[in-house]
C-alpha cells in the first residue's frame, strides 16, 4: 500500500487581515520543528489580501509551509471583475488550492459544473486542487450521504485524466459538521474517505487510488485530530476555525501529540 504523508491544511476563510496573517505564520513557523514537517506537510489558506504577504515571509525565511489560495477563477485572465486568475496564484508560488469549498457552492451558488472547470484550471497550471464534498444534514439523516459525495466527485472530474487525477487532494467535510462543534465520528469519516478512494480506484484504477490523498474536515481539533488521523483512509485535515490560532493550529499539525 502506498505511504501518504497527511496533509494539514488551515482553512482561514474569511479572517485574519495581512497583518495578523503575518503574525500567525511567524508564530506557527517558530513552534513547528522539522520533525513535525516530516509527520506532516502543512498549508496555510489566507485571504486574497494575506497572499502576498505570507508568502513573502515563507520564501525570506524558507518556512517549509505550502502556501494555499481559497478559492480561483477558471480563466487565465479578463474581463472577470473582483476574480483571480490561476496565472496570479501560480506566480505567488501557491501549491494548493481549495476548490468547491460548501460555503462557496451554498452561500454564492457555486455549482457543480463551475467547481469543475476550477478544479481543471488549477490543474491546468501546475497546481493542486484541494477539492471539497460533503452532505447536509438531511442528506446524511436520508441516508443519501453516498450518492450525494460520489455524485460530486463524478461531476467534479468531468474531463480529467489520470494523470491529473493523481495530484487531486481530496477533502470530505460533511456539512453538518463545519464550525458546529460537531466533528464526524472517526467511523464514519473513515467510511466516506474509503468510498471516495474506491471511488477514485473505479474511475482511475487501483494504483492512483492508492496515493490520492483524502482529508477529513470539519470541527477538527487537537484533541479529535490524533483520533481521525489513524484512520486508514484519512490522510490529513482541512481545518476551519482551530487554524486561526497558531498554537491550536501547531497541535493539529503535530497530529495531536508534543506539548499541550
Ligand atoms: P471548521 O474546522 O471551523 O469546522 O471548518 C471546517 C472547514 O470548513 C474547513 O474548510
Amino acid at each position: 500500500m502506498a505511504t501518504r504523508k497527511p496533509l494539514i491544511s488551515g482553512n482561514w476563510k474569511m479572517n485574519h487581515t495581512h497583518l495578523d496573517a503575518i503574525a500567525v505564520v511567524q508564530k506557527l513557523a517558530y513552534s513547528l520543528s522539522p520533525a513535525d514537517y516530516e509527520r506532516a506537510e502543512v498549508s496555510v489558506h489566507p485571504s486574497f489580501t494575506s497572499l502576498r504577504s505570507v508568502q513573502t515571509l515563507l520564501d525570506a525565511d524558507e518556512v517549509p509551509i505550502a502556501l494555499g489560495a481559497q478559492n480561483v477563477y477558471p480563466a487565465p485572465s479578463g474581463a472577470f471583475t473582483g476574480e483571480v486568475s490561476p496565472v496570479m496564484l501560480a506566480k505567488l508560488n501557491v501549491r494548493y488550492v481549495i476548490v468547491g469549498h460548501s460555503e462557496r457552492r451554498q452561500l454564492l451558488g457555486e455549482s457543480d459544473e463551475m467547481v469543475n472547470r476550477k478544479l481543471v484550471a488549477v490543474l491546468e497550471h501546475q497546481m493542486v486542487p484541494i477539492l471539497c464534498v460533503g452532505e447536509t444534514l438531511e442528506e446524511r439523516e436520508a441516508g443519501t450521504t453516498q450518492d450525494k459525495v460520489l455524485g460530486q466527485l463524478e461531476a467534479a472530474f468531468q474531463g480529467v485524466d489520470a494523470a491529473a487525477a493523481a495530484k487531486v487532494v481530496i477533502a470530505y467535510e460533511p456539512i453538518w459538521a463545519i464550525g458546529t462543534g460537531r466533528t464526524a465520528s472517526p467511523e464514519d469519516a473513515q467510511a466516506v474517505c474509503a468510498s471516495v478512494r474506491s471511488w477514485v480506484a473505479k474511475a482511475y484504477g487501483a494504483e492512483v487510488a492508492s496515493t490520492t490523498r483524502a482529508q477529513y474536515g470539519g470541527s477538527v481539533t487537537p484533541d479529535n485530530v490524533a483520533e481521525l488521523m489513524a484512520q486508514p483512509d484519512i490522510d490529513g485535515a482541512l481545518v476551519g476555525g482551530a487554524s486561526l490560532d497558531a498554537e491550536r493550529f501547531a497541535r493539529i499539525a503535530r497530529l495531536g501529540t508534543g506539548p499541550a
